[in-house]
Order: structure tokens, then C-alpha cells, then sequence
């Protein structure tokens, strides 16, 4: 049976993708910060750990219990937006955070994990992405320590890509479409099973590749 690790997986997207991934016969290790208060990550019936993905430590101390366990798919999930200050009004402590969770956390994950990948049969490593982080579409001033937080680990993907092709594995950057969660919004035209189920698809059936794809949901390239 594979093994599908999931960060961020007690609310959202995450949530839905513990969900998919458990349907589709997968063993999904889910992570929350607070695993005392993931019912409903519970009842997917994943084994749901402790990790904040902002701690390096916490991160360590998974991937000592995980150690020598072969995960088929790593997939981060785990994100912030930041805000929506207006460009002359950042919140610089907020942009450090943004980028710690959203680029550094994912690249530590990454690291972390390569020898359980490695050991996995699929060997996808995937990050959740946004079209927002497309510096060729970007159009508008709002978002700018989302967007770059985005674009950043798009770039550290990318890189970590060419590496980890000599050990077969495969990277993903995905835009998982804008879906109706806290982060999204109630009125977001994409529901949460949906965005998981492509997200899947996409995952499970793109083939194994050198260089990192940037693609949404339904397995369609977004430019860089
Ligand atoms: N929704 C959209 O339209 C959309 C569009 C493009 C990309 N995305 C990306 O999709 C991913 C999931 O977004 P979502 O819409 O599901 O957001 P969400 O509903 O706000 O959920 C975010 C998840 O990330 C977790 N998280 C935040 N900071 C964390 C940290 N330091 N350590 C561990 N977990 C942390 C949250 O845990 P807590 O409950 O503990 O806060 C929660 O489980 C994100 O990477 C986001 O950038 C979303």
C-alpha cells in the first residue's frame, strides 16, 4: 500500500487531500499542529502527527520517528498568506513568516525526507503552489508576500528538482485552483474534494520527469 505524507492536513485543502488519498488506498501519515483538535483528520482514518512546519525541530523529530519508512508521496501543504498589505505598508515581520512556512519550511521538508522517497516506490515530492506565485502573470499590487513566497519556492523546486532526478524521484509544483477554504474564501468556485481529487490525478499519473512542472489541478501548465 503507498504511503502519502500530508502537512497542513487538519483543515482545507489538506484536509481533503488526507480524505482522497485515504479513499484511494493509500496509508496517509497527516500532520496538524494540533493533532488534539483534527477530529476530522482523525476520522479519515490517517495517522495524524504533531508538526509545526516553521519549526526545524519539530521536523527533525519527525523525520527520526519516520526514519527508514518509505513515503511514495511527500506533500506540502501546510500555507499562509501573509496579508494584503498595500505596497508601502508591508508587514515585514509577517513577510518572514510567510516566507519561512510557505519556502523554507517545504525545501527543510524536502531534505528531510528524500531517503523515505527515495525508498517509496512512486517518488513524488510535491508543493502546493499558487498561480499567484507565476511571476509572468503577475498583474496586480495586492499580495506581494504571497506572491513571492510562491515564486521563491517555485525557484527552490525547481533547483531541487534537477538533484533529486538522479535519485528518481519526481517534483511537482501544483496550483491546487481557488478553492472554497479559510485561506480562499466562501466564495471560491473550486470545493475542496475537487481541487483534492485533480490534485491527485495529477500526481498519481503525470509522468516521471528531470525538471520540475508547474501545473494547477487539472494537469494544465502554468507559466513560470
Ligand atoms: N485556497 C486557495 O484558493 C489556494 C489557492 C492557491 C494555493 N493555495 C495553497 O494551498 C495550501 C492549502 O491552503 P488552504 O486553502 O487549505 O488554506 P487554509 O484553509 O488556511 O489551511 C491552511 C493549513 O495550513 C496549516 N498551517 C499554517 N501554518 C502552518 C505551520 N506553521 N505549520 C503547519 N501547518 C500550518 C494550517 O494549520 P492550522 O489549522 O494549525 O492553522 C491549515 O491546516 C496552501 O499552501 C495555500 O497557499 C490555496
Amino acid at each position: 500500500m503507498p504511503t502519502t505524507l500530508i502537512t497542513g492536513a487538519n483543515r482545507g485543502i489538506g484536509l481533503a487531500l488526507a480524505r482522497e488519498f485515504t479513499s484511494r488506498g493509500h496509508d496517509v501519515i497527516a500532520t496538524a499542529r494540533d493533532p488534539g483538535a483534527a477530529d476530522e483528520l482523525k476520522e479519515t482514518g490517517a495517522s495524524v502527527y504533531r508538526l509545526d512546519v516553521a519549526k526545524a525541530d519539530e521536523i527533525a523529530t519527525l523525520a527520526a520517528e519516520l526514519q527508514g519508512q518509505p513515503i511514495d508521496v511527500l506533500l506540502n501543504n501546510a500555507g499562509i498568506t501573509g496579508g494584503r498589505q498595500p505596497v508601502g505598508e508591508t508587514d515585514f515581520d509577517s513577510f518572514l513568516e510567510t516566507l519561512v512556512v510557505n519556502t523554507i519550511a517545504p525545501v527543510r521538508m524536502l531534505e528531510a525526507f528524500t531517503a523515505n522517497v527515495a525508498a517509496g516506490e512512486l517518488k513524488r515530492i510535491v508543493v502546493i503552489t499558487s498561480q499567484l506565485g507565476s511571476i509572468a502573470n503577475a498583474d496586480a499590487s495586492w499580495g506581494m508576500i504571497y506572491r513571492t513566497s510562491k515564486a521563491a519556492v517555485n525557484m527552490a523546486y525547481r533547483t531541487a528538482a534537477v538533484a533529486l532526478a538522479e535519485k528518481g524521484i519526481t517534483c511537482l509544483a501544483l496550483h491546487p485552483g481557488h478553492v472554497e477554504t479559510d485561506m480562499g474564501g466562501a466564495g471560491a468556485p473550486v470545493k475542496p474534494a475537487e481541487s483534492a481529487k485533480g490534485l491527485a490525478g495529477v500526481i498519481l499519473d503525470t509522468t516521471p520527469a528531470g525538471e520540475l512542472r508547474f501545473l494547477d489541478y487539472r494537469g494544465k501548465t502554468l507559466p513560470w
